[in-house]
């Protein structure tokens, strides 16, 4: 493919019908985050339990958020409504469903256990519901699915030692480990101990960092932790010699534009720096984070930020080839996505 013609060939008013279609991987959305109001409601409801919000109307308008934290509030009291291992696979169902009609062909679910085991589940439930859901996706809607669990990062390294403990009976269903939760206050030199021996494990690793954090949490999550990925990663064009680090290194990040923005980490996404990003050579991904409370899936992420920033179809195409090079999935498969997104743009290309 070469890059240029593509900019040449498709119309500017094609671009949005080329973001929806062209296949994709997405690589940050946390689970508990694509749990939509509605189904809230009916998992309350089976559960015998009371939201404190009389309706859906109610539940979405308080989706308001001041920064990470309050967003984290309002989310981990939504966790509440999830007891069964049926509840664990219809949210995750929903959300697959959701993100094939997006063309996603891959996804990589962030998850954690400790929310659940703090609310008395057992880690089992967690991790068989979202693994039976993963494996009916794939033959429902063709989409392949793989499952990232997240230590929380406000509690303590051995918290997060006893959360691997835990979930190590189906190692086999988990192709990663992630860190989430309050940023500031909390750098990834805090799981230093438990990211080595997730690592000595085969786990591959990621890591947020650079969502409100500084530059510093970014450095120490590659250079301490040894993450392949960093989530989120925006405040590091702060710092010129960690770009050229990423870019060097090649270290995708995972970039989330409409919860920077509902998130205020960026005032509005005209300012967001992803086109700065993809300028300076990064290999920068597109990405929903929670897409029930921020106001939109993957493709919403991509047509709203491509209308902001002025973004064009060459810009579309890397952001996809992206997501498929900085995937986990083996290199034949990331090779059978590329080939089909390059046959998807030749046909724009007509
Ligand atoms: N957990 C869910 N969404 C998150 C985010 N944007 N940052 C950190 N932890 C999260
Ligand atoms: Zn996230």
């Amino acid at each position: 493919m070469n890059p240029p013609s593509i900019v040449n060939t498709i119309s500017p008013e094609r671009l949005p019908e080329l973001l929806r279609a062209m296949p994709k991987a997405e690589l940050h959305m946390h689970i508990e985050g694509s749990l939509e109001p509605e189904l809230m409601f009916q998992l309350a409801q089976r559960n015998g339990l009371s939201l404190r919000y009389p309706s859906v109307e109610a539940l979405r308008g308080a989706y308001v958020f001041d920064n990470l934290q309050s967003f984290l509030d309002i989310y981990h009291e939504g966790t509440l409504v999830l007891k069964t291992e049926q509840d664990f696979y219809d949210m995750t169902h929903a959300y697959l469903a959701r993100a094939a009609a997006d063309h996603v062909v891959h996804a990589e679910v962030f998850f954690d256990t400790q929310t659940h085991t703090g609310h008395g589940l057992p880690t089992e439930v967690v991790i068989q519901g979202l693994h039976r859901a993963c494996v009916d996706a794939q033959a429902e809607f063709g989409i392949s699915a793989s499952l990232i669990l997240c230590f929380l990062r406000h509690l303590s390294e051995q918290e997060a030692f006893e959360c691997l403990e835990q979930a190590l009976p189906w190692r086999d269903k988990i192709v990663g480990i992630g860190l989430a939760s309050s940023e500031v206050g909390h750098p990834p030199e805090k799981f230093a101990k438990v990211f080595a021996r997730c690592k000595e494990l085969g786990f591959r690793l990621v890591a947020h960092a650079g969502e409100e954090g500084p530059p510093a949490y970014i450095w120490s999550a590659l250079d301490v932790l040894k993450v392949e990925r960093i989530d989120h990663g925006v405040q590091s064009l702060k710092d010129p010699a960690l770009v050229a680090r990423l870019v060097k290194d090649r270290i995708p990040l995972t970039v989330c534009p409409l919860s920077n923005l509902k998130l205020r980490v960026f005032p509005t996404l005209a300012e967001h720096n992803l086109g700065a990003m993809l300028d300076a050579g990064i290999v920068a991904t597109v990405n929903s984070d929670d897409p029930a409370y921020f106001g939109g899936y993957i493709n919403q992420n991509f047509t709203q930020t491509f209308t902001a920033l002025g973004l064009n179809s060459q810009h579309a195409y890397t952001l996809a080839r992206n997501s498929f090079e900085a995937s986990f999935i083996d290199a034949s498969e990331k090779r059978r996505h590329i080939e089909r997104l390059d046959t998807v743009l030749a046909h724009f290309m007509e």
